[in-house]
């Protein structure tokens, strides 16, 4: 299987292929879900959750995720692998650039920040020196204690106008990939039709170009998964390899999310 970058999942838009997206923290994940045909791993923040006991990713530092990043780009043979810029790491563009170095430069391939028109400057700066930018809009969990909990974002009008404008931003200001959490799958469909660059849907519905899921989720390891994701691991008789394999399947084939996944 060959490498994948940037350019690998613009073609799969183009051609109307879904990819895969997994979270990966750790060196042994890392190599099952490359051996199970995931395109691109996220190095989330979503640890501060799943590892670390948080009930935000709020506390998550830039040391931490730049201890991550290393431990997934040791087993990562082909996918992209993107690091998360974690909380007040990219408050000013100057901030921002040492940050996105230190997670390149502990094996990241491309960073990703979340947010909206303010960040187009930092943005340019980051893609204007080589270093690949994925945005986050919708629902953006380091913003938690300004949204009031963890909601569905998008369903009025002017939010979803907001969002968009947001995502057409920063695509022109140089963003390759662009995430959406929890908003209308409609409103993901319309912006993935067209937007330039690849979308990627976590509790956006089935029309965004990817889909993402965090593992611990998505293996069904908390008694209460959120209603975007699915336990792959109930059921399935090939283990975890299984599991995962089964949600590449299920992406590739529109088959996940289904509309109970959905807003
Ligand atoms: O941190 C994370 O895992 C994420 C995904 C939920 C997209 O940002």
């Amino acid at each position: 299987m060959s490498k994948i970058n940037v350019a690998s999942l613009q073609k799969m838009k183009q051609n109307g292929e879904k990819f895969t997206v997994l979270t990966s923290y750790d060196s042994t994940f890392t190599s099952l879900i490359n051996a199970a045909g995931v395109e691109v791993i996220l190095v989330g923040d979503s640890l501060g959750m799943v590892l670390q006991g948080h009930d935000s990713t709020v506390p998550v530092t830039l040391e931490q995720m730049a201890y991550h990043v290393q431990c997934v780009a040791r087993a990562n043979s082909r996918c992209l692998l993107i690091g998360d810029l974690p909380f007040m790491s990219y408050a000013t563009p100057e901030q921002t650039f040492q940050s996105a170095t230190a997670l390149m430069q502990a094996g990241a391939h491309m960073v990703k920040l979340e947010g909206g028109a303010w960040l187009l400057p930092t943005i340019r700066l980051l893609t204007e020196r080589g270093i690949p930018v994925c945005g986050h809009l919708g629902l953006t969990p380091q913003s938690v204690n300004i949204l009031g909990g963890y909601k569905v974002q998008g369903r009025t009008e002017a939010q979803a106008k907001q969002i968009r404008d947001d995502a057409m931003a920063l695509a022109e200001a140089g963003a390759q990939l662009v995430v959406f959490e929890c908003i209308p799958a409609a409103l993901a469909r319309d912006i993935s039709a067209e937007l330039p660059i690849p979308t990627i849907g976590i509790g956006a519905g089935v029309d965004t170009d990817g889909q993402v899921l965090v593992l611990h989720d998505m293996l069904g390891l908390f008694p209460k998964p959120p209603k975007f994701s699915r336990d792959y691991l109930a059921g399935c008789t090939g283990g975890v390899r299984g599991a995962l394999e089964t949600f590449v399947k299920e992406v590739k084939d529109k088959a996940f999310p289904g509309p109970e996944h959905s807003f």
